[in-house]
């Protein structure tokens, strides 16, 4: 008996040691470019030993930091013409120990480089990874790129990433002669709306998706994303509210609504309960600390930073969410607006580099809807059909305090799928909303609130930590991705995924700070008594 089992792992041994070889000695250009297309050629290829690093360096200016602590891969690197003024590349992780599963990860902003951090997090879980550079150099608040040239913006709005599935799936079975069993994507903001397209253009790409805080709704979030700075500037006037004050602002909104939930915990979880009028911001006296307070003017601008943008009584995009004060630096300081906003509609809508914020006006928002430059907004919500009459799964997340990309926005998307496919006891069989309480855009948190769940880009903020700290959670009860397969693979419904934070929030080895379960919309968080800082005391209501 002992000799057979001995007899069998040194089969298995040998079996490994063989393919291992032999995964090296097909590491090679020649052999990738046979399984592709004329309009694509291998760039590079290289063989990673276990635990060794891998990436660009700063010349990947969007990802310039390499992935750490891989496990044994064949790296690849492919450049593929997509007309005659635009071409991307993408790059591939094959590990030599396969799982059968394929998964693309995406990217953000308008960053145009392969994302080899997020790469490096999804080949430990044994996939073979592919990211685009999306068709362009850039870091990502950088647009200039796209002047003039819709065939880029194709590249950056669909064109590159399904590219990118279709010929790193060939290579992958090009590579280990083997069929793959399951295909994924996980992708956070412009990673969101990535994968979000991807699966309304081709329901057959994936069977799961884990979309995180999703820049969905381009021709109007972009927009907005200029409007609502225009609410603060310009720096000289009184209306402005410097970003010092930002902390002020959220801990009274901390100080009056965190308790809504029914918890002290800092944590601002019901911020749709949470009542602007209940605020103490006003400077009472003409004397009053202006570092500490907010005059009228100021308050006048407060107001309209959370309203909805409507025009005509249409929403055109949803306010910044209460709770989310700490985090209003990315698009509400500086003396002009962000270039995620600017660098949109100069570059995309109008062809203009010379128009400034102070020439915004209501019709770039029906312009940008109208053209969609680069067929980059992911609003085909009822072509979703097609993915869930396949089986797939779609798990969507977003932080509550993300002042980046308002939370709203997602519930946007789910409510407008609800509508067309069939309610929310339909949906729910495939697609779950989960909100995270405290979260910023995508990862990590200003106020101690559990976060990571290994969504998209969260492992991007453990900096090399990352994986240290991932093989500590690494079960479906803590992993999205994880709970995604097991969803897929093996039909068990997602109820709640546990998320969590650290003593230093974005250091795992500081030791857990909080554990919560997040639950699936309309169901929340409810304290049943017990430590609030261990998840048995929370449950899904
Ligand atoms: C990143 O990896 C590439 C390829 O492995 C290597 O050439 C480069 O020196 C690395 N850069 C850094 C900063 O480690
Ligand atoms: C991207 O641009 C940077 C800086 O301009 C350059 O160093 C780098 O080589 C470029 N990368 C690619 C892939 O063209
Ligand atoms: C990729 O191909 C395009 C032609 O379509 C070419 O212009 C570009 O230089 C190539 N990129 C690299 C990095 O070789
Ligand atoms: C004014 O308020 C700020 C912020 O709360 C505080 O740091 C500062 O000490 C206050 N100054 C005075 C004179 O009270
Ligand atoms: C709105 O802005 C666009 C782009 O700058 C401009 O062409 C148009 O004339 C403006 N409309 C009004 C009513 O000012
Ligand atoms: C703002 O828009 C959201 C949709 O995201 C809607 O639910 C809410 O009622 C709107 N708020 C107001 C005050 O109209
Ligand atoms: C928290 O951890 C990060 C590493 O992710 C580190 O860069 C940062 O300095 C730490 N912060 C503190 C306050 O120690």
């Amino acid at each position: 008996m002992r000799c057979t089992t001995l007899y069998a792992s040194l089969v298995t041994s040998l079996v490994a040691l063989s393919e291992a070889f032999s995964h090296r000695s097909t590491c090679t250009k020649f052999n990738f470019q046979h399984a592709l297309p004329k309009e694509a050629t291998v760039l590079s290829t290289a063989f990673v030993e276990a635990g060794g690093s891998y990436g660009e360096g700063a010349p990947d200016i969007a990802y310039p930091s390499n992935s750490t602590y891989l496990p044994e891969l064949c790296a690849v690197i492919v450049n593929v013409t997509t007309s005659a003024i635009s071409s991307y590349r993408f790059g591939l992780f094959l590990p030599s120990q396969w799982n059968d599963r394929f998964l693309a990860v995406g990217n953000g902003g308008f960053a145009g480089g392969i994302n080899w951090l997020s790469m490096g997090n999804g080949v430990t879980y044994g996939h073979a990874v592919v990211s685009t550079d999306t068709g362009h150099n850039s870091t990502s608040l950088d647009v200039s790129w796209a002047l003039d040239n819709e065939e880029k913006r194709k590249d950056f709005g669909f064109r590159a990433i399904h590219g990118s599935v279709v010929l790193g799936k060939a290579l992958t079975e090009a590579f280990y002669l083997r069929d793959i069993q399951y295909s994924y994507y996980t992708g956070s903001s412009t990673g969101g709306r990535q994968g979000l397209k991807e699966v309304q253009l081709h329901a057959d790409s994936f069977d799961g998706v884990l979309i995180g805080a999703p820049a969905w709704w381009t021709s109007h979030q972009q927009p907005w994303t200029s409007k609502v700075a225009t609410y603060n500037l310009p720096v000289s006037s009184p209306n402005h509210i410097p970003s010092d004050l930002f902390a002020v602002i959220a801990n009274q909104v901390v100080k009056h609504c965190d308790i809504l939930d029914g918890v002290v915990d800092g944590i601002v979880s019901s911020p749709s309960e949470c009542n602007l009028e209940s605020l103490e911001l006003a400077c009472d006296t003409e004397t009053a600390n202006a570092s500490a307070c907010l005059t009228a003017p100021q308050l006048q601008t407060l107001q309209e930073i959370y309203a909805n943008y409507t025009v005509d009584g249409q929403l055109i995009f949803p306010g910044m969410e209460l709770g989310s004060e700490a985090t209003w630096s990315m698009l509400l300081s500086g003396d002009a607006p962000s270039g995620l906003g600017d660098g949109y509609i100069q570059n995309f809508v109008l062809n203009d580099p010379d128009w400034t914020w102070e020439q915004y006006n209501d019709s770039i928002v029906s312009l940008a809807e109208k053209i969609d430059p680069g067929e980059c907004t992911a609003w085909d919500y009822s072509s979703l059909d097609k993915f869930r009459d396949r089986g797939g799964k779609l798990f969507l997340f977003h932080g509550l305090a993300d002042g980046g990309i308002v939370p709203r926005s997602s519930g946007v998307f789910y409510e407008r799928t609800l509508a067309l496919l069939g309610g929310l006891d339909a949906v729910r069989d495939w697609f779950r909303l989960f909100y995270i309480p405290g979260m910023e855009h995508v990862g990590d948190t200003p106020v101690g609130a559990p976060w990571f769940i290994s969504g998209g880009s969260q492992a991007s903020r453990l900096g090399s930590n990352a994986w240290a700290g991932r093989n500590r959670l690494e079960d479906p009860q803590h992993d999205a991705l994880l709970a995604l397969m097991d969803w897929v693979e093996n039909g068990m419904v997602i109820k709640q995924v546990i998320a969590t934070t650290w003593t230093n929030s974005t250091d795992p080895t500081s030791g857990v700070l909080r554990q919560r379960p997040l639950c699936p919309y309309p169901e929340k968080q409810v304290y049943i008594g017990g430590n609030e800082k261990v998840p048995e005391s929370w449950k899904c209501v």
